[in-house]
């Protein structure tokens, strides 16, 4: 894999803002590994990404920076997520991802998440000029814990 395959995709690079990534690596870190990167945005000294796919490798690290590619694939880095802290490789895992909680990958997460942040106002990613389309949520998973308070995805009386 090469960082020309994954800047193929608009998805691929809603690069976390900086700003942001420090506030969460100071009350949730320190973060040891980014694990969806390249070699131009990694936030962490250790990243998997450019020439290693990270839903093939293990995660290993104590918390894990997770801001995954934003497409149709998203579901696969939900799953990953899961399973590595599954496995025992990471403590923690705090994913930045839309706010799309209609979908089964962010109500797969929002189970097993020990924490959600919801974000408010939009996030103005990477270099950009203009803030996301999208609202931003972050979610924590943790091997401690196998899950909130907190339900979605419920489909409530018979409004829908
Ligand atoms: C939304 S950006 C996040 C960049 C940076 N980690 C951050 O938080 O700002 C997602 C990154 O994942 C990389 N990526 C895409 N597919 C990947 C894969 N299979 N394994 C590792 N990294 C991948 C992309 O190249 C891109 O740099």
């Amino acid at each position: 894999m090469t960082d020309n395959l994954h800047f193929s995709s608009q998805t691929d690079q809603w690069a976390t803002p900086q700003a942001v990534f420090d506030w969460l690596d100071g009350h949730l870190g320190p973060y040891d590994l980014d694990a969806a990167a390249d070699s131009t945005n990694h936030k962490c000294a250790n990243y998997i990404g450019s020439d290693v796919d990270a839903l093939t490798v293990p995660w290993s690290g104590s918390h894990v920076w997770l801001n995954p590619p934003y497409g149709r694939g998203l579901g696969r880095w939900a799953t990953k997520a899961i399973e590595e802290i599954d496995a025992g490789n990471c403590d923690s895992i705090t994913i930045l991802v839309p706010a799309r909680t209609d979908t089964n990958w962010f109500i797969d997460l929002a189970d097993r998440a020990h924490r959600i942040i919801f974000v408010k106002r939009r996030l103005r990613f990477g270099d950009g000029s203009r803030d996301a389309p999208f609202p931003t949520a972050i979610l924590v998973i943790d091997k401690n814990s196998l899950g909130s308070q907190i339900d979605f995805g419920v489909v409530v009386g018979d409004a829908l």
